[in-house]
């Protein structure tokens, strides 16, 4: 009996198999290669926090009209040391419980490695404001206490960056949120009063590629 019965000498499908199975092994081991330059090597993400916000103006007329002034300072921190942001286009956008009441454009900057930035935001005027009946009754409560629950501010950002030599296009990361602030009313601005603030850490997705 032939002990190859079944193993021909010459098989020409058993050599595509080989190369294929070859060819996978190989792609697997490049893919897991690329995962690891990029886990290893991409940038780490930004870091935005508000610092310090205050709120001397919060009044809403039968018009559905909310008269405001609401000023925030928020940091910007790009952790690291081979990446550089470029800041084209900035908008601020200030949300009470779910409705945009106010958007201001701040200046364009550059973002050096391992660099804070320091914004100052200042949300002033008149703006349309729908609240739903939940919200205009939480909203009469919060006046009769002076703390407005569920303010936030959004950074909606374009940018660019550098990696190492290799500069990308313009692109718009996901959007930065600053939600969930409570914010006492001081509507003497009064500077001498207790600060209430907390330092808020904002939320956002992987700043190094375009929002979904
Ligand atoms: C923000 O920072 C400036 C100067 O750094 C300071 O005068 C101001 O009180 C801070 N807070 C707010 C809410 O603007
Ligand atoms: C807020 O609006 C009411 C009218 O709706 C007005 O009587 C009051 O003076 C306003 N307060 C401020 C601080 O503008
Ligand atoms: C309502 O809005 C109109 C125009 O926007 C303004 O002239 C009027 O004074 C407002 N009324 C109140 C009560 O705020
Ligand atoms: C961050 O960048 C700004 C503007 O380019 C610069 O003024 C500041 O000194 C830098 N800070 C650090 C810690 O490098
Ligand atoms: C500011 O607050 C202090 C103490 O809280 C008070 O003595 C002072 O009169 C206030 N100033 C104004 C303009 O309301």
């Amino acid at each position: 009996m032939d002990g190859n019965e079944g193993f021909p000498a010459y098989c020409p499908s058993c050599e595509q198999v080989k190369d294929v199975l070859v060819l996978l092994a190989g792609l697997a081991s490049s893919v897991s290669i690329i995962f690891l330059l990029v886990v290893t090597f991409s940038p780490s993400n930004l870091k935005f926090h508000i610092t310090d916000a205050s709120l001397t103006m919060f009044n809403l007329t039968g018009n559905n009209t909310l008269d405001y002034k609401l000023e925030a300072n928020i940091t910007s921190r790009n952790p690291n040391k081979n990446v550089e942001i470029y800041y084209r286009k900035l908008a601020a956008v200030a949300w009470y419980k779910d409705n945009e009441f106010a958007r201001v454009n701040l200046p364009p900057f550059d973002q050096g490695h391992k660099n804070t930035t320091f914004l100052h935001v200042a949300f002033e005027g008149k703006g349309l404001i729908k609240l739903k009946p939940k919200q205009l009754f939480e909203y009469n409560e919060e006046s009769r206490v002076g703390i407005f629950n569920d303010l936030a501010v959004d950074l909606d950002l374009l940018v660019r960056y550098k990696f190492q030599s290799h500069r990308t296009t313009a692109y718009y990361p996901p959007i930065v949120k600053c939600r969930r602030l409570s914010l006492l009313l001081n509507s003497n601005g009064n500077s001498s009063s207790p600060p209430s603030f907390h330092v808020t850490r904002c939320r956002s997705g992987f700043f190094f590629a375009n929002r979904a």
